[in-house]
């Protein structure tokens, strides 16, 4: 199948487009620079400069190309602000969308998150309402979810993938990463907070199964939800760095997300716990 890439470069396009490849798919690799190294490159994936925000260049890749299906992985966290984030989400995926429409693209499955959801007790399904309600600053980042959730399920086919925070090579939480500086920095505090975390090679993995999954959200994080009185300690354990400083005070608003429906479908992580892996 040809499949356009969009945000290919990135943190899980960089693991996707080879296991793409592998399994005889052609790819169109989009992003807005070249992959500094290209020295895997090959017959099956051709690399595509654009703008998301550049709608007439993004259509005239997409009459050219014609791909079957489109994986969307754009994000802009690279200065870590999530009003940039909000706007590829919002804008950027308005314009994927609209381009695929236009060429009669069958299939699209996207990159979501797994920490929009209302607060409440128990592990959050795709069945949980998001958290509509929320207030600034937290309210950006739902409103950037909800319309690329909408935008895509346009699609006639369309499976949205709500992602736990990544960890492993390229990320945050790698040895050089920004998270492991807050850490080495003594800046960051175990709180009570819950976060179900994701592999990037089990995130890959979830996109290229979810090619042939039915429409709609499926939460894609690993086994272990925990708190970071817990996983902090563990994960500063690991790095060498200052155990963290602790705030046991309740906090509200996050909850654990169930795997259960990405299982059913036959996803199993490789990485099921995120316990003493951070850095692998
Ligand atoms: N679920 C999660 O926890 C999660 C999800 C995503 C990212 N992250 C974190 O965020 C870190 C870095 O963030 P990132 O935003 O660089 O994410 P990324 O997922 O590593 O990359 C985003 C992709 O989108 C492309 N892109 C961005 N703006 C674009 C535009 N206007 N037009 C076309 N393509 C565009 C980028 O390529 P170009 O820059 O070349 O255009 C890149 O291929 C990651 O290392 C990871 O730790 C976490």
């Amino acid at each position: 199948m040809k499949i356009l890439v969009a945000g290919a470069s990135g943190v899980i396009g960089r693991v996707l487009v080879p296991m793409l490849t592998t399994r005889g798919h052609d790819v169109i690799a989009l992003s807005r620079h070249n992959p500094s190294d290209t020295r895997n490159q090959e017959s099956r994936v051709r690399y595509m400069m654009a703008d998301v925000f550049d709608r007439s260049n993004l259509l005239s890749i997409f009459e050219r190309e014609c791909p079957a299906a489109v994986i969307h992985l754009l994000t802009d966290l690279k200065e870590q602000n999530s009003a940039a984030n909000a706007r590829i989400r919002d804008i950027g995926t308005r314009n994927l969308v609209d381009a695929a429409k236009a060429v009669a693209v069958n299939k699209m499955v996207a990159q979501s998150i797994a920490w929009a959801y209302e607060g409440g007790e128990g592990a959050a399904t795709e069945l949980t309402a998001l958290d509509y309600a929320a207030s600034l600053p937290r309210k950006t980042t739902i409103d950037g979810v909800v319309s690329l959730e909408g935008a895509v399920k346009e699609m006639p086919k369309h499976t949205i993938l709500r992602l736990g925070t990544l960890y492993g090579p390229g990320t945050w939480y790698e040895r050089h990463g920004a998270v492991a500086q807050t850490v080495y920095d003594g800046k960051m505090i175990a709180t009570g907070a819950i976060t179900s975390f994701l592999h990037v090679v089990d995130a890959a993995t979830a996109f290229v199964q979810a090619l042939v999954w039915p429409d709609g959200p499926v939460n894609i994080v690993d086994d272990d939800p925990a708190s970071a009185l817990v996983w902090l300690p563990e994960y500063a354990r690991e790095l060498g760095a200052p155990a963290p400083l602790r705030n046991e005070e309740p906090v509200l608003k996050t909850r654990a997300v169930s795997n259960q429906k990405a299982r059913d479908l036959g996803w199993t992580p490789a990485h099921p716990s995120w316990r003493g892996g951070f850095l692998s």
